[in-house]
């Protein structure tokens, strides 16, 4: 993937961010947006502490950097209980994934990221496990081989996937939540850019709030990262207040337009629009024409644009819309 300030997958200056000051909310209460889900947690939290039982596994799904990683974190802290850290590429055999679950304690958070990635195997062991609280293990070799079951704590998976359509329905099926993340509003970014100052000891005022929320795509790892760089920005060339005039000052020089737009965005759209006259143009014909992934254009790029009218996906492909052609100041063809 080529570089970008807008990357919104996590990156080296991101963890270096985490670690200056700690961003992520630890609470449920300080966790900003995603109103829905937070409200459907609380029920599940309460209900499941009353009756002293674990709770139920949960997936969350949604573009990357949108706070899957920050919910399951909290879900552990809310309960009270230990939450174990790994992801799908990681466990690689059948062994590894029975190892982690029978070093659980009973109500731990199990979070896998990236859980689509799992390979069969590794999955089919989460099966009975997730289902009865239970693995079956082969013991011994060849004719005297068989199968032992194994009991479980009662543990909580969590799962994060950026991509749920690439999940197993048998897999799917046995999460009884399921939560997709919506991208954050202008206000939402805009009150945790003033949080994150507040916690990095930068001096923003509400205009320059507002004016790098607008410019974060949605996504509060990319508000954090935006607010870093425009702090380097304010301190190195002015006084270091953050101010709606700085920001947008900052955020041209570093390619990132009034819409959150950069040059990858910008590249998607005229091309649909002056190789395919504005489109249909099928996912992998585009992936092509762009040299990118068509997964990564799927995931990362596209969600963005879809969900703001740049551009529609239809059943013969994707189509650019109106506020493209206003935004990059290009005529529509009357073709
Ligand atoms: N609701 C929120 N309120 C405040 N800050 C948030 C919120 N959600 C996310 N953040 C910030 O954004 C950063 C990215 O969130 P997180 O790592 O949880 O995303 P993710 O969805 O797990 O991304 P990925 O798909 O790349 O794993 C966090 O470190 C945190 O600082
Ligand atoms: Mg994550």
């Amino acid at each position: 993937m080529a570089h970008r300030t807008i990357e919104t997958n996590i990156t080296e200056e991101d963890v270096r961010l985490e670690l200056e000051g700690s961003l992520r909310p630890k609470r449920l209460n300080d966790y900003i947006g995603q109103s829905k889900i937070k409200e459907s947690l609380i029920i599940s939290i309460e209900a499941a502490k009353k009756r002293r039982e674990s709770l139920d596994h949960i997936l969350f799904y949604g573009p990357p950097g949108l706070g899957k990683t920050t919910l399951a974190g909290i879900i552990a802290n809310e309960m009270g209980v230990n939450i174990k850290i790994t992801s799908g590429p990681a466990i690689e055999k059948p062994g590894d994934m029975a190892a982690i679950l029978n070093n659980l304690d009973e109500g731990d958070v199990l979070f896998v990221d990236e859980i689509h990635r799992l390979n069969k195997q590794v999955e089919e062991v989460l099966y009975p496990a997730m289902e009865d609280y239970c693995i079956d293990i082969m013991i011994g070799k060849g004719q005297s081989a068989r199968s032992v079951r194994l009991d479980l704590p009662k543990f909580t998976l969590i799962g994060a996937t950026t991509r749920a359509g690439l999940l197993s329905a048998p897999l799917r099926d046995r999460f009884g939540l399921i939560h997709h993340l919506e991208f954050y509003s202008v206000p939402e970014l805009a009150t945790i850019i003033l949080h994150s100052g507040k916690v990095l000891g930068v001096e923003i005022d509400r205009e320059g709030a507002y004016e790098m929320a607008r410019r974060s795509r949605g996504t509060p790892r990319l508000a954090n990262r935006i607010l870093k760089r425009v702090r380097d920005y304010a301190e190195v060339k002015y006084d270091g207040t953050v101010t709606s005039d700085i920001a947008n000052e900052a955020l041209d020089i570093m390619d990132v337009d009034k819409l959150g737009l950069d040059h990858i965005d910008r590249n998607l759209l005229i091309t649909i629009i002056e190789k395919f006259d504005g489109g249909p143009v099928g996912l992998d014909t585009l992936a092509a024409a762009i040299g990118e992934d068509s997964g990564t254009i799927e995931d990362v790029y596209e969600p963005y644009l879809i969900k703001n009218g740049f551009i529609n996906r239809t059943p013969k492909g994707r189509v650019v819309c109106e506020l493209a052609y206003s935004h990059l100041g290009m005529p529509k063809s009357q073709a």
